[in-house]
């Protein structure tokens, strides 16, 4: 890792290994629209268990009959990490955990002023008496307790030095202070970890929230302080702006100060893909470590350094993230990334011709046009001056598609693919996926969906629609091409749009073969 060396200087390195507790299954399905059922919560955690996360906090079991049912389920699916269920100090909640037969308790009560007076009507000594009874309660019970004073980076410092040195007294096994609505700096951070440090023997967690986009720097500015475990979400998912990022504490844990954890870096990107197809919440591509664009380079400057080393322009190699490095061509590209690019493809063009393609790149990609792979190779192929128009390779020559309630949508499509008649079925989670699923099938397994959009043009239910399709390959390259079709019928525009992709995809892959041999 090429991280700045200021970090070493100001911080040194520590022999230490943190613990990595992860609530995307409770306080990030708490984000506003998801909501997971048992089967999704289960392949989540089951990729977190992968990933070598030390506990998932499954959900808030009392919630709900299916969010206990789930809690239940990620409890008994054997996995290694603990399992660990949300419970309020009371007895019902605390009930409801145990019996989802979690293997630890998340307790929590607040114990700002702002709580105390505006929400729960008690006083500071009622608090405290309920987070103890709640302590020994689960623990009478077996269970690992971790408590939460919620608020706690509002809550008068005398007071939840108090509150720490009674649950301390009561056993309980881990605290964690949480910066319940983000409001705290990295170096008000410092202080208070360093001052709760003075009370307790406890191991200390925390649970920072970004409404300032600064959860991932107060996680790492407790850990300075000697903080034991963070509370972390994949993806940042959350209340409002979310939880401190996972993908991010961890890499900065690993890069800045040397500090272990269990997690496999190399599984990140495959986690962050997965939660986001399961919550519906898209990863933006700037999002540090998994966006799409974390280690894209479009302008000539920084392709040029990538491609004479690439520490020049990565703090991280993507391989360790399980990502991978992306040249991408438009607006700032220089020659050298056309170059790389279309070597990769087999061709080997004049100076002149890359100058050109360059060009007409720089020009389609101000035009507002998006130049993918396909596009590059096209114009490679015509500044040797073999034309530029793909023919058809691919035919529609029919297509169902049938949908209802209680029915699996499915898709039977025929193409004429090279004068050849392919045929194919398909299931899909809707009709448009078992469409492109069978359109697929049809020519070849290989061929993935990477990007579908679906945008209306004009309001009302007979209202206009565009898709945007990109489909990928890796054979014989890693090749992506794009196809765009406006129409009434979501679905048959939805077809309309793969075909286009399709065709330009197989036009691509058909010239990246003849330029290789
Ligand atoms: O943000 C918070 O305070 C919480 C508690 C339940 C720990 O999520
Ligand atoms: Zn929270």
């Amino acid at each position: 890792m090429f991280v700045s060396p200021y970090n070493q200087i100001a911080l040194g390195r520590a022999d230490r290994k943190v613990r990595i507790f992860d609530t995307t299954l409770r306080d990030g399905e708490q984000m506003p629209g998801i909501a997971l059922g048992v089967q999704e919560k289960l392949q989540i955690a089951q990729v977190l268990d992968d990933l070598g996360v030390d506990t998932i906090e499954a959900g808030f079991p009392v919630n709900s009959p299916g969010e206990f049912d789930a809690v239940r389920a990620v409890a008994g699916a054997g996995l290694k990490a603990e399992v660990c269920a949300l419970a309020r100090c009371n007895k019902e909640d605390i009930d409801a955990a145990l019996k989802a037969e979690v293997a630890a308790a998340h307790v929590f009560i607040a114990t700002s002023d702002i709580h105390l007076k505006h929400k729960l009507r008690m006083s500071r000594e009622q608090v405290l008496e309920k987070a103890v009874w709640a302590i020994d309660y689960a623990k009478a019970h077996g269970v690992v307790v971790e408590y939460s004073p919620e608020d706690a980076t509002r809550t008068d410092l005398g007071f939840l030095k108090q509150v720490l040195l009674k649950v301390q007294e009561a056993k309980v096994d881990r605290i964690d202070i949480p910066d319940t609505v983000g409001s705290i700096s990295p170096a008000a951070m410092r202080y208070l970890i360093g001052k709760l440090k003075e009370v307790t023997r406890v191991p200390l967690a925390v649970h920072c929230h970004n409404d300032f986009g600064l959860a991932t720097a107060n996680s790492l500015a407790a850990v300075e302080m000697g903080a034991d475990q963070v509370h972390v979400t994949v993806n940042g998912i959350g209340e409002r702006a979310g939880n401190a990022s996972l993908e991010e504490v961890v890499m900065s844990l690993h890069a800045f100060f040397g500090i272990r954890t269990n997690v496999d870096t190399t599984k990140l990107t495959r986690a962050s893909k997965l939660v986001a197809r399961l919550t519906g919440v898209s990863v933006q591509p700037h999002k540090a470590i998994v966006g799409d664009n974390a280690f894209a380079h479009e302008s000539g400057i920084h392709v040029h350094g990538i491609l004479g080393d690439a520490s020049t322009y990565e703090p991280v190699a993507p391989d360790l993230v399980g990502h991978h490095r992306k040249i991408v061509v438009g607006k700032h590209t220089g020659v050298h990334s056309v170059e790389s690019r279309l070597r990769d493809y087999g061709f080997t063009l004049s100076k002149d011709q890359l100058s050109s393609v360059t060009a007409r790149v720089k020009r389609l990609a101000e035009d507002g046009k998006q130049v993918d792979d396909a596009e590059l190779v096209a114009l490679a192929y015509d500044v040797q001056g073999k034309g530029r128009e793909a023919p058809r390779l691919v035919t529609l020559e029919e297509f169902t598609v049938i949908t209802g309630f209680n029915f699996t949508p499915t898709s039977t499509i025929t193409l004429l693919v090279n004068g050849e008649k392919r045929r194919a079925s398909e299931t899909g989670v809707g009709p448009i996926d078992a469409a492109l699923r069978a359109m697929r099938s049809a020519v070849s397994k290989g061929i993935t969906l990477e990007e579908f959009r679906l945008e209306a043009i004009t309001g009302g239910s007979d209202s206009l629609c565009q898709v945007t399709v990109r489909l990928a390959d890796q054979d014989p390259a890693p090749v992506s091409a794009l196809g765009r079709a406006v129409g009434p019928d979501i679905v048959t525009t939805s077809v309309d749009a793969a075909m286009e992709a399709l065709n330009r995809l197989l036009w691509t892959k058909s010239q990246i073969t003849g330029a290789r041999s």
